[in-house]
C-alpha cells in the first residue's frame, strides 16, 4: 500500500505484489474490525494495488480508493475499483464517509496530526476511522542495521517512517476530536516471502536516496550483514514487524 512517498521511495505494483503481497493478505484483521457494512460509503486511504479495497467493494461497501502513486492505480482500476489520485495530507476528497480505512500506509505520512485531521472531517458524525500501521518499535532491527550502515559511509541517520506508541496515537486522535474505541499493539514476526532482499529492494530507497547508484548494492549486502537475529535457518528471513491496529470515532 503506497502513501505519498517518503524521498526516494517509488513504488511498482508488479514488484509490491511479488515482495510485499503478505501486506494485504494479512489484512483481515483489521478488515474484521472495520466490520464493512453493504451500503457504507467507505475511503480506503491507500488503497495500493487495491487488494483490500476489493473486498471492502465484496462485502458490499460502496468503496472508493485513495492513492498517491499512478502505478498501484493502475493496478487497482485493472480490478473495477473506483479509486482516485491524492494525498492524504490534503482534504480527503468525496466525503462523508460512513468509514475510513487504512492499512500498512500511515507510517508512510509525513505529519500524521494533518492526516488525522483530514480524516476527521472526511466522516459523517458516528463515522470512524479504523486503520493498521506500523507501530512503536516496528522494524526496529532493520532501521537500526540500515542507520550502522549509513553511519559506516558517514552518512546522518534517517527515520522516514512514523511508528507511534498506542499512547502517542490515542493522544493525535483525540487532539482531533475523535473517540478512541480500540487501540492495539501486536507484534507480528513476518516471514518475508522474497528474503530480506526483495523487503529492501521494496522499501529501503528512502535509505539510499541520498547514495550513489552504484554503492546501493553493496549498501544492502552490508544491511543484511548486520542483521542475522532476522534469518531462521528453517523459515528464512522474518522481518520485525510491530503493528498497531486501532478504532475511532467522530462524535
Ligand atoms: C510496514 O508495513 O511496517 C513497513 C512498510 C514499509 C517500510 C517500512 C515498514
Amino acid at each position: 500500500m503506497s502513501g505519498q512517498p517518503a524521498a526516494g521511495q517509488h513504488w511498482q505494483a508488479e514488484g509490491y505484489a511479488r515482495h510485499a503481497g503478505f501486506v494485504p493478505a494479512l489484512g483481515g484483521d483489521v478488515l474484521a474490525l472495520l466490520a464493512p457494512q453493504p451500503g457504507e460509503r467507505i475511503l480506503d486511504l491507500g488503497c495500493g494495488d487495491g487488494v483490500l479495497t476489493l473486498r471492502l467493494a465484496e462485502a458490499g461497501a460502496q468503496v472508493t480508493g485513495l492513492d498517491a502513486d499512478p502505478s498501484m492505480l493502475e493496478a487497482a482500476r485493472a480490478k473495477g475499483l473506483a479509486v482516485v489520485q491524492g494525498d492524504a495530507h490534503e482534504p480527503l476528497p468525496g466525503g462523508p464517509y460512513d468509514a475510513v480505512f487504512s492499512n500498512a500506509v500511515l507510517h508512510w505520512m509525513r505529519d500524521a496530526p494533518r492526516v488525522i485531521a483530514n480524516v476527521f472531517n472526511a466522516l459523517r458524525p458516528g463515522g470512524r476511522f479504523v486503520a493498521e500501521q506500523g507501530g512503536f518499535g516496528n522494524i526496529a532491527a532493520i532501521v537500526t542495521a540500515l542507520n550502522a550502515a549509513r553511519a559506516e559511509r558517514g552518512l546522518p541517520p534517517l527515520s522516514p517512517w512514523d511508528y507511534p506508541s498506542p499512547t502517542t496515537q490515542t493522544r493525535r486522535l483525540e487532539a482531533a476530536g475523535f473517540r478512541v474505541a480500540a487501540m492495539q499493539l501486536i507484534p507480528r514476526p513476518t516471514p518475508l516471502p522474497t528474503g530480506l532482499a526483495g523487503w529492501l529492494e521494496t522499501f529501503a530507497a528512502p535509505a539510499m536516496a541520498d547514495m550513489a547508484v552504484q554503492d546501493r548494492p553493496a549498501f544492502l549486502t552490508r544491511v543484511a550483514a548486520l542483521l542475522p537475529a532476522l534469518h531462521d535457518p528453517a523459515e528464512g528471513w522474518i522481518a520485525d514487524y510491530v503493528r498497531l491496529r486501532f478504532a475511532a470515532v467522530r462524535p
